[in-house]
């Protein structure tokens, strides 16, 4: 007769591939049945609703209770943890996270975000940085889209030349003092294209926050990969983040899909420190006043339903473009961009 404690140590050899622990370890197996025949089921609780891995887990789940002698059929019914037994799991600084440096001392690390792509949270990211920069604090720039790197380019730094140590990779280093770590940095010229997968995208963007010497920074901005896309998520679940900056722009679908970003943070219990509402108009350069080439504005009712903090609006400004494709945003100063600077803080 197969026993319970034989079923529980098969599957506390699998493991949740995105949190390096055991199902049995995560409580995520309940009610394990077992009957004469050799039929074995149970719950899976995953810890998301929308938990990437499903599949992967599940396969390797049953895998893993098969291999029983005596069993002949697994029969598997998926649940999710309720919100109590997520926060159980993960409590505010919990320590599952990867290791630091020990060189390192990071005090703050804030995500960019948005739902979409192309709305520009890579030069919001970057005139951020820059602003924080010029008020004397210690920034860095982890850029967590590996496929589509485009920080380097934004400051002007050139693909390759990274240098190593034995203690970790030292970061590239803009004019203004701001370290940057990003794919492009890694490859020999910027138009040579990362194609990984899932898995090794997740592994590069733990080694970018485990293995850079980012030495003592104030604040860790990660310019993350356009919506809730997996590697959005392993930046969510395996790096301390404190907050995020949510980024849109005003059509009404850019707002439709951040509100999904935010359903992602709220499962999460990441806050969303503030809403940047980009390309909002456009300032008619003779003095025509402010045009709102993609409509109305949103970001007032978009910050209150996230429960930001803090919202803004940029405008469209072709000089943005323009520094940005030149490798010279440092260049570009978004005077009220230091509204929000005060979240960082
Ligand atoms: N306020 C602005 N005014 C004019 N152009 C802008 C503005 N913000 C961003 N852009 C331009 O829009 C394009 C997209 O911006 P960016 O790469 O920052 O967006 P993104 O959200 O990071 O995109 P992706 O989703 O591909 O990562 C770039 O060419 C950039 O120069
Ligand atoms: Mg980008």
């Amino acid at each position: 007769m197969i026993t319970e404690k034989q079923v529980y140590d098969a599957l506390s050899g699998v493991m949740d591939p995105e949190l390096g622990r055991s199902l049995v370890e995560l409580g995520m197996i309940r009610n394990v049945t077992i009957s004469r025949g050799g039929v074995v089921a149970f719950t899976l609780a995953f810890t998301i609703a929308g938990c990437p891995l499903k599949q992967k887990i599940e396969r390797d789940a049953r895998e893993a209770v098969m291999k029983l002698p005596g069993v002949k059929q697994v029969n598997i019914t998926q649940s999710v943890m309720s919100e109590e037994e997520r926060k159980a799991l993960f409590p505010p600084g919990a320590t599952e996270l990867p290791q630091l440096n020990k060189f390192n001392k990071i005090d703050r690390v804030i995500a960019v975000m948005s739902g979409k792509g192309g709305v520009g949270k890579s030069s919001i990211t970057a005139l951020l940085a820059c602003e924080l920069a010029r008020q004397g604090k210690k920034i860095g720039i982890l850029d967590a889209d590996i496929t589509g790197p485009s920080i380097p380019r934004l400051f002007g730094l050139p693909p390759g030349g990274l240098r190593g140590s034995e203690q970790g990779i030292l970061p590239a280093i803009s004019g203004l003092g701001i370290r940057v770590m990003s794919s492009n940095l890694l490859v020999p010229t910027e138009e040579a294209a990362v194609i990984w997968r899932g898995p090794l995208i997740a592994g590069s963007i733990q080694q970018f926050w485990r293995d850079v010497l980012w030495g003592r920074l104030d604040v860790l901005l990660v310019d993350l990969p356009p919506g809730t896309s997996d590697a959005a998520l392993t930046v969510m679940q395996t790096l301390p983040v404190n907050g995020v900056v949510l980024v849109s722009t005003p059509q009404q679908l850019a707002g439709m899909v951040v509100r999904k970003a935010d359903s992602m943070l709220k499962q999460l219990n990441i806050p969303v420190l503030g809403v940047v509402e980009n390309m909002s108009y456009y300032p008619c350069p003779d003095g025509g006043g402010n045009h709102e080439i993609f409509g109305p504005s949103h970001v007032e009712e978009l910050a209150a339903a996230v429960g930001a903090q803090r919202w803004l609006k940029l405008p469209l400004d072709p000089r943005v473009a323009l520094l940005g494709d030149t490798g010279r945003i440092e260049e570009y100063r978004a005077e009220n961009l230091q509204e929000i600077l005060t979240l960082f803080s």
